[in-house]
């Protein structure tokens, strides 16, 4: 297959691009760096099958020759990100979203969207099924992220419905690993910077509230079973083993062996109480379970995080 991958310079679309390139695919990565790095891609070049097209895709997107797939990954996806960048965060969601579709069409390619567990937004349902229609603020800082994505939904099943686009949608839920930023604000990379650092630990809230952490191999292992499959509409792909922030604290301090302590500081708007995926879909229809136990991931992520020293986990502090 011949794939375009936007976001290619971004933590899960480096990862997904390395994946279609070791099942044999060609790709074009594109990306306008916004929120990725290049660094990221560097081992994808040394794959003749991989290409690379810096662009911005809430402009018109050309790419020369066939596609049989368009997986559109571009959007700011930490909470820190997208509250620095709401209107591109918008954008990408919505103008993004349109003209990727609009080239799927043209290309006859198959369209894949990488939507989010945010569109469940503060759920009153634990777990969260796909046919949960969720609970969304739109108006709170929040809402930039999660309406963005539920319209790249709404676009994508218009797409299939009007002009019978084949699609896909995966809900990705938290995810983590290598290539994640130590400065993106997630919950794992925090908790590992600082915890390496010596810094305290900061805990949101009481830290009582729940989240399930995917680690990226069995995450893009997901998408790509998804990719292949004949499945249209959402699709959740998380691991479902739920755990407090407290509790994930404590054990990257175990495996850090870090004596930091836990600060705390207040909850943030809008931040979800509860987070767990329900995946009996994806059990069901793509023989999917995630595979690696999270001591064994945060073990990876910690490796990658010491290797990037003292300088490089400092790098992009704010
Ligand atoms: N990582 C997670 O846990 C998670 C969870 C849910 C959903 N997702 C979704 O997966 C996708 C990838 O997330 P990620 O964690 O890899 O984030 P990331 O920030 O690491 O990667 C996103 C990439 O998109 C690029 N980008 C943003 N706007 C662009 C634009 N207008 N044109 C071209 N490129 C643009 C960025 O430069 C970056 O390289 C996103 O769509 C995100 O919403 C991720």
């Amino acid at each position: 297959m011949r794939v375009l991958v936007t976001g290619a310079a971004g933590f899960l679309g480096s990862h997904l691009c390395q994946r279609l390139l070791d099942e044999g695919h060609h790709v074009i990565g594109m990306d306008n760096f916004v929120t990725g790095r290049a660094q990221n891609m560097a081992a994808l070049f040394e794959n003749g099958g991989f290409h690379f097209v810096q662009h911005d895709v809430t402009n018109f997107v050309y790419v020369d020759g066939p596609l049989d797939a368009v997986m559109h990954f571009a959007s700011p996806a930490s909470p820190i990100d997208y509250l620095e960048l709401p209107i591109q965060t918008l954008k990408v969601g919505s103008l993004g979203t349109h003209k990727t579709l609009g080239l799927a069409k043209a290309k006859g390619a198959r369209y894949f969207l990488a939507s989010t567990s945010e569109v469940y937004g503060d759920p009153l349902v634990n777990p969260q099924p796909e046919s949960y229609w969720g609970n969304v603020n739109p108006v709170g800082p929040r809402g930039v992220y999660d309406e963005a994505k539920r319209f790249a939904e709404a676009m994508t099943m218009a797409y299939h419905r009007y002009h019978g686009l084949d699609v896909r949608i995966v809900r990705i839920f938290n995810t983590y690993g290598p290539a994640m930023r130590p400065h993106d604000g997630r919950v794992v990379s925090n908790f590992i910077r600082q915890a390496l650092s010596g810094e305290p630990l900061t805990v949101y809230g009481d830290g009582s509230q729940t989240r399930s952490f995917c680690y990226v191999t069995d995450e893009i292992e997901g998408i790509y079973r998804l990719l292949m499959s004949d499945w249209v509409g959402p699709m959740n792909i998380g691991n479902p083993d739920e755990m407090t922030v407290i509790e994930l604290a404590e054990l990257v301090l175990e495996l850090t062996e870090s004596s930091s302590p836990i600060e705390t500081r207040p909850l943030p708007q809008d931040d979800p109480q509860v987070r767990r995926p329900m995946i009996d879909r994806a059990k069901e229809v793509l023989d999917w379970t995630p595979q690696v136990p999270l001591r064994v991931g945060l073990e990876k992520t910690i490796d990658y995080f010491r290797q990037l020293g003292d300088e490089g986990r400092a790098r992009g502090r704010a």
